[in-house]
C-alpha cells in the first residue's frame, strides 16, 4: 500500500515508518517539524535502504494535504501528528485544540475528498483520565483530566461519527500507554526539545550528565512505593502494532479500538532501578511535589489487541532501558549530534 504517515519525523512515527517499509509498504512522510528534525530522514533512509518521500506540510493546510494524498496515490493514512505535552496543553489549550483537533478534521476532510478510506489514529491512555481501575480495558469509561487528553477524546469521537456516517471508511484507534526505548541500531530515538516531559528521556539526559538529577513528581500516590505507575512499552513493539492494525483494516474491513501496552505497571522508582541495572549506571534523583495533570496509575489490559491483531509486546523493561540509553549515548545532542 501507499501510506501517508503524518508526524512521521517524530519519535513514534519514525519507528513506524521502518516497520511499515519492512512489510513492503511505500511510505510518504508528512511533517511540519514543529517538534522534530528533518535530520531524521537520511537516517531513516539509511536504515530502510530506500528513499522516503517527505512533504513539509502543516496538517491544517487542507488543500496541500489533499494534493499530497492525490499525487502520491495514498491508500491509507497513519496519523501521529499532534502536540503532546500535558503541562503545555494546560497553559495553551487553544493551541492544542487547534493543532490536534482542527488538524485532524482538516486531514479527514482532505481524505474524504481524495477518497482515502483507511485511517490509523494515535490515541492515548490519557483518554481514561484519573481512574480507579487497576487495568484498563477498552470499555473503561473515558474522561480526560487535561486539555491534551481531551483533544484525543474529541478526535476519537469525531472518527467514530465519521465511520458511522461513511461505512466505507475504516479506522483503527490505537490507545498507547507509555512508549519508551529506541531502534536497536541507536540511529533513531526520542529527541525532545528543551526539558523532557517524559521520564525516559529525562533519565537518559541525567545518565549522560546533561542534567544533574531526576525530579520524581510525588511519592504520595496510593501505590506500593508512592510514585506513579505506568505501563511502559517498547517503541519497536508499538511501531509493529501499526502495521498489524493496517493489516486488520484491510483483511477484516472493520473498525478497531485497542489498547497498546504490556499489561504490567512499573513505578517511577522501578524504572530508575531498571535503568541503573540495564546500563550499569547510577541515577541521582530527588522527590519533589506532584505535577499537574498526572494520574496515579495507568495500566493496559492488552487482551483485545492480542485477540484481534495477534499483537503482544516482546520487549521487557531492561531492553527498553538499554535501547533508550544506546540511542542517547550515541547521540548526546539527539539529531544535532
Ligand atoms: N510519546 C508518547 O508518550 C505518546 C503516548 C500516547 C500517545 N502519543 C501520541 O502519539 C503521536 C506521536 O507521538 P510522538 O511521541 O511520536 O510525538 P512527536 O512530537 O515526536 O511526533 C509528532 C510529530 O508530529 C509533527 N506535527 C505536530 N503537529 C503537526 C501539524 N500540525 N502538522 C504536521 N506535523 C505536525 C511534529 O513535528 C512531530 O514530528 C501523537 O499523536 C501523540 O499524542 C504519544
Amino acid at each position: 500500500m501507499n501510506i501517508l504517515v503524518t508526524g512521521g519525523a517524530g519519535y513514534i512515527g519514525s519507528h513506524t515508518v521502518l516497520a511499515l517499509m519492512e512489510r513492503g509498504h511505500h511510505v510518504v512522510v508528512l511533517d511540519n517539524f514543529s517538534n522534530s528534525s528533518p535530520k531524521v530522514m537520511p537516517r531513516l533512509e539509511a536504515l530502510a535502504g530506500n528513499p522516503i518521500p517527505l512533504c513539509q506540510v502543516d496538517l491544517r493546510d487542507g488543500d496541500t494535504v489533499f494534493d499530497v494524498l492525490v499525487s502520491h496515490k495514498i491508500d491509507a493514512v497513519i496519523h501521529f501528528a499532534a502536540l503532546k505535552a500535558v503541562g503545555e496543553s494546560c497553559e495553551q489549550p487553544l493551541q492544542y485544540f487547534d493543532n490536534n483537533v482542527s488538524g485532524t478534521i482538516s486531514l479527514l476532510l482532505a481524505m474524504q475528498k481524495a477518497n482515502v478510506l483507511r485511517f490509523v489514529f494515535s490515541s492515548s491512555a490519557m483518554v481514561y483520565g484519573d481512574t480507579e481501575h487497576e487495568t484498563l480495558s477498552e470499555n473503561t469509561p473515558r474522561s480526560a483530566n487535561n486539555p491534551y487528553g481531551r483533544t484525543k477524546l474529541m478526535i476519537e469521537e469525531i472518527i467514530q461519527d465519521h465511520c458511522a456516517a461513511d461505512t466505507n471508511f475504516k479506522a483503527a484507534i490505537l490507545r498507547y500507554f507509555n512508549p519508551v526505548g529506541a531502534h536497536p541500531s541507536g540511529m533513531i530515538g526520542e529527541d525532545p526539545r528543551g526539558t523532557p516531559n517524559n521520564l525516559m528521556p529525562y533519565l537518559c539526559q541525567v545518565a549522560s550528565g546533561k542534567r544533574e538529577k531526576l525530579s520524581v513528581f510525588g511519592n504520595d500516590y496510593p501505590t506500593p512505593d508512592g510514585t506513579g505507575l505506568r505501563d511502559y512499552l517498547h517503541v519497536m513493539d508499538l511501531a509493529r502494532a501499526h502495521a498489524d492494525a493496517l493489516d486488520y483494516l484491510q483483511s477484516q474491513s472493520k473498525n478497531l479500538t485497542v489498547n497498546l501496552g504490556t499489561g504490567s505497571a512499573s513505578s517511577v522508582l522501578d524504572m530508575i532501578h531498571a535503568f541503573e541495572q540495564a546500563n550499569k549506571l547510577k541515577i541521582p534523583h530527588e522527590i519533589i511535589g506532584r505535577r499537574p495533570g498526572d494520574v496515579t496509575r495507568l495500566c493496559a489490559d492488552p487482551g483485545l489487541a492480542k485477540e484481534l491483531l495477534s499483537w503482544e509486546s516482546r520487549h521487557d523493561l531492561l531492553q527498553m532501558c538499554a535501547d533508550a540509553w544506546r540511542w542517547q549515548s550515541k547521540n548526546p545532542e539527539g539529531y544535532n549530534s
